[in-house]
C-alpha cells in the first residue's frame, strides 16, 4: 500500500486505522471500557443539565409527566442516533425523572433467553430496563422480549429442552424498556413496532457543544477561555463525547506546553496536533474522503469496496463516520454507492474532476 505524505501532514491510506482516531466506535458499546468510565463523570444528572436535543427532551418530558400523573409506567422508549450523542445519558435521566430503578444491559451481553429471563423476573414495578445496542440482540432472545414488552409475561422452559420440556408462563412487573441503537435500520419491525416512543437524536450545534465544553471544564477543574471552548466545540463533530475527549487531550497539550490554561491559541495548537481540522474532520474522516477520490475517482463506490480499501470495518464507516460526513455535505449516498462532493475536493485541497459533457449536449454550468 502506498504511503504518500500529504500537504496537511497526514499519510495516505495504510496509516492509522480510523477506529483508533479521536472518533471511535468504542463508546457505542456504552458500558464498561475506559470511555464508559470517562463518560460517567461528565454525565448530566437532570433534564435541566442536559444541553440541546430540545425536541427529544421536551417530548420525553411530556411523556414522563403524563405517566407520573397516571401513576403508571412510561411506555417503551427507543433512543436512536450516532454514538456519543447522549442516548445512555438520557436513559439514566429517564429513570431519575421517573424516580425508578434502572437496570443496565446490552444486546451482545444477553446471550441466551435465560439471561434475559433472569433480568426481567428481577424487575420491580415501574423499573427501567436499559438495553444498549439493542440491534445486536440474538433472534431467540429478541423473540422472548416481545411478550414481555406487550403483556408483561415471559415463558420459562423447564427441563433441558428435549422431550418433556414444558413452557411455563410467568408474569413480570410492568416495566419500561429503554433501548438504544446506532442502527435503527437494523431493527426488525416486530421489535420496532413494540416501542410506543421512538426518539431520533441529531448532531449538536457548535453553540451547544461550546456550552458542554464549558460545563465539562468546570467539572474537571480545567480553565478555558470562552474562545477556547468555542474552538473545541466547533471542531467536535457535532458530538458531546468527542467534545469531552478533545477537551481532555487539549488540556494535556496546554499543560505540557504552558500553564494548562486553554486560550483559543492553546485550543488551536492542541487540535492541530490531534489532526482535527478547522471543520472538525479528523484524520480518519479525511482518509475516507481521500480514498474515495484517489482510488475510486470520487465515486460512486460501494460500501464493501470502501471497507476493503480502507481495511476498516464496514459498520464503523457506515454508522460512526458517514453520518457526520453526510450531514456536513462532504459525502452523499446514491443508489450506486457513496460519492464525494465538490466541498470534499475543496476541503482536501484537491482539484475537482472536470466534467466533460457528452457530445452534442451543452454544459449548462
Ligand atoms: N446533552 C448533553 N449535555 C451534556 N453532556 C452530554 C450530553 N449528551 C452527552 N453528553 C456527554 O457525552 C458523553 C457521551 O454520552 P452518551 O450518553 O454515553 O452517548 P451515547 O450513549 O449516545 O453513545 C457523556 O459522558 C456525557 O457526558
Ligand atoms: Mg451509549
Amino acid at each position: 500500500m502506498g504511503r504518500r505524505k500529504h500537504e496537511d501532514g497526514s499519510n495516505d491510506v495504510a496509516a492509522v486505522p480510523v477506529s483508533e482516531r479521536v472518533v471511535s466506535a468504542d463508546g457505542a458499546n456504552g458500558i464498561g471500557g475506559p470511555s464508559g468510565e470517562e463518560d460517567a463523570a461528565l454525565r448530566p444528572r437532570s433534564f435541566a443539565e442536559f444541553v440541546g436535543q430540545r425536541k427529544v427532551v421536551d417530548n420525553l418530558g411530556v411523556y414522563v409527566a403524563a405517566a407520573r400523573k397516571r401513576k403508571g409506567a412510561l411506555d417503551h422508549v427507543l433512543l436512536a442516533g450516532p454514538p456519543g450523542l447522549g442516548k445512555t445519558t438520557l436513559a439514566y435521566l429517564l429513570a431519575h425523572e421517573m424516580g425508578t430503578q434502572v437496570h443496565i444491559t446490552s444486546g451482545p451481553a444477553l446471550e441466551r433467553k435465560g439471561d434475559l429471563a433472569g433480568i426481567l423476573t428481577a424487575l420491580g414495578r415501574g423499573d427501567i430496563l436499559f438495553i444498549d445496542e439493542i440491534h445486536r440482540l440474538q433472534a431467540v432472545v429478541e423473540e422472548s422480549l416481545y411478550p414481555a414488552m406487550e403483556d408483561y409475561r415471559i415463558e420459562l422452559v423447564t427441563g433441558s429442552g428435549g422431550v418433556g420440556a414444558r413452557a411455563i408462563p410467568i408474569n413480570i412487573e410492568r416495566f419500561t424498556l429503554v433501548g438504544a441503537t446506532t442502527r435503527t435500520g437494523q431493527l426488525t419491525s416486530p421489535l420496532l413496532n413494540r416501542f410506543g416512543i421512538v426518539e431520533q437524536f441529531s448532531f449538536y450545534s457548535p453553540a451547544e457543544l461550546t456550552t458542554i465544553v464549558r460545563r465539562s471544564a468546570r467539572l474537571l477543574g480545567i480553565t478555558v477561555d470562552d474562545d477556547g471552548a468555542e474552538e473545541i466545540g466547533r471542531r467536535a463533530r457535532g458530538t458531546p463525547r468527542v467534545a469531552n475527549r478533545l477537551l481532555r487531550r487539549v488540556r494535556d497539550f496546554a499543560e505540557v506546553r504552558g500553564d494548562g490554561h486553554i486560550s483559543r491559541d492553546a485550543a488551536c495548537y492542541g487540535l492541530d496536533r490531534l489532526e482535527v481540522d478547522p471543520l472538525g474532520l479528523d484524520a480518519g474522516d479525511r482518509r475516507i474522503l481521500r480514498t474515495i477520490v484517489e482510488r475510486f475517482d470520487g465515486g460512486p463506490v460501494g460500501i464493501e469496496s470502501m471497507a476493503a480499501s480502507l481495511a476498516e470495518d464496514r459498520d464503523t464507516i457506515e454508522y460512526v463516520y458517514e453520518p457526520y460526513l453526510i450531514q456536513e455535505g462532504f459525502l452523499i449516498r446514491t443508489p450506486r454507492g457513496r460519492q464525494v462532493t465538490r466541498r470534499a475536493y475543496e476541503h482536501l485541497g484537491l482539484p475537482p474532476p472536470v466534467v466533460v459533457p457528452p457530445v452534442g449536449q451543452t454544459n449548462l454550468f
